[in-house]
């Protein structure tokens, strides 16, 4: 299948792509934590993206469309994909549209005031990209990847007055998406509130109408 994740900094997104991948056996593609490996790494596009990241602003279309576009080239994306974090405008949606077509775009909604709680105690693996958080998904032991045992790290973008800037960003120039994709006859709604493993059955049941045949 070949998904997009639509939904606010803090939705749940990387959560249920991860989950979704599994399940479907595709890969997870998410351009937040590319753009943030390569931050780490200190590349160019690395260094190109990092002040817009930190301000909570997007990184400039011309950019993240190169480089989703090369990832979607790659084999293993030839089965199907989740985009988690892409496209983030309608210009972005208008390129994705070139050069794939897609079976659904999947939108987690939420309420505003827990996306700032989702997000300030969020806590990331910088190895392996598994999230937690510190009282809703917490990790076996305090501060370690249940995974790889990498210690976790807080992204540089949660801070609060941060997040209240990406979900300001999100409002302007990312919540049109939903119109973009139900009028194309492409959105699925999921309420993004309860525990993960039920808002992944909820993905689940709206994605049911969305398999094409090949693949029942
Ligand atoms: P990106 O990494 O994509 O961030 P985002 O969209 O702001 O989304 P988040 O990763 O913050 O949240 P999420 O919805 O994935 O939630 P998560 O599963 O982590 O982008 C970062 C930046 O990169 C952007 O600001 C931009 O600068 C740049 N960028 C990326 N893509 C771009 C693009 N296409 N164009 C331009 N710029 C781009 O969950 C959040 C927390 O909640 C976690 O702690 C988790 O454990 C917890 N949680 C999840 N589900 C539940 C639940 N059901 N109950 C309780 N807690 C839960």
């Amino acid at each position: 299948m070949r998904l997009v994740l639509l939904g606010p900094p803090g939705a749940g997104k990387g959560t249920q792509a991860a989950k979704l991948a599994a399940y479907l056996g595709v890969p997870h593609i998410s351009t937040g934590n590319f753009l943030r490996h390569n931050v780490a790494q200190g590349t160019d596009l690395g260094k190109k993206a990092k002040a817009y990241m930190d301000a909570g602003q997007l990184v400039p279309d011309d950019i993240v469309i190169a480089m989703t576009e090369r990832r979607l080239k790659e084999p293993d994306a030839k089965k199907g994909f989740i985009l988690d974090g892409f496209p983030r405008t309608i210009a972005q949606a208008e390129a994705l549209s070139k050069f794939t077509k897609l079976d659904a775009a999947v939108n987690f909604f939420l309420e505003p005031e827990e996306l700032i709680k989702r997000n300030t105690g969020r806590r990331v693996c910088p190895k392996d990209d598994t999230v937690y958080h510190i009282f809703m998904n917490p990790p076996k032991k305090a501060g370690v990847c249940d995974e790889c045992g990498t210690p976790l790290v807080i992204r540089a973008d949660d801070r609060e007055d941060v997040v209240r800037k990406r979900i300001e960003t999100y409002e302007r120039q990312t919540a049109p998406l939903i119109k973009y994709y139900r009028d194309r006859g492409l959105l699925r709604e999921v309420y993004a509130s309860g525990l993960i493993e039920e808002i992944f059955h909820r993905a689940i049941e709206v994605l049911k109408e969305s398999v094409p045949p090949r693949e029942r």
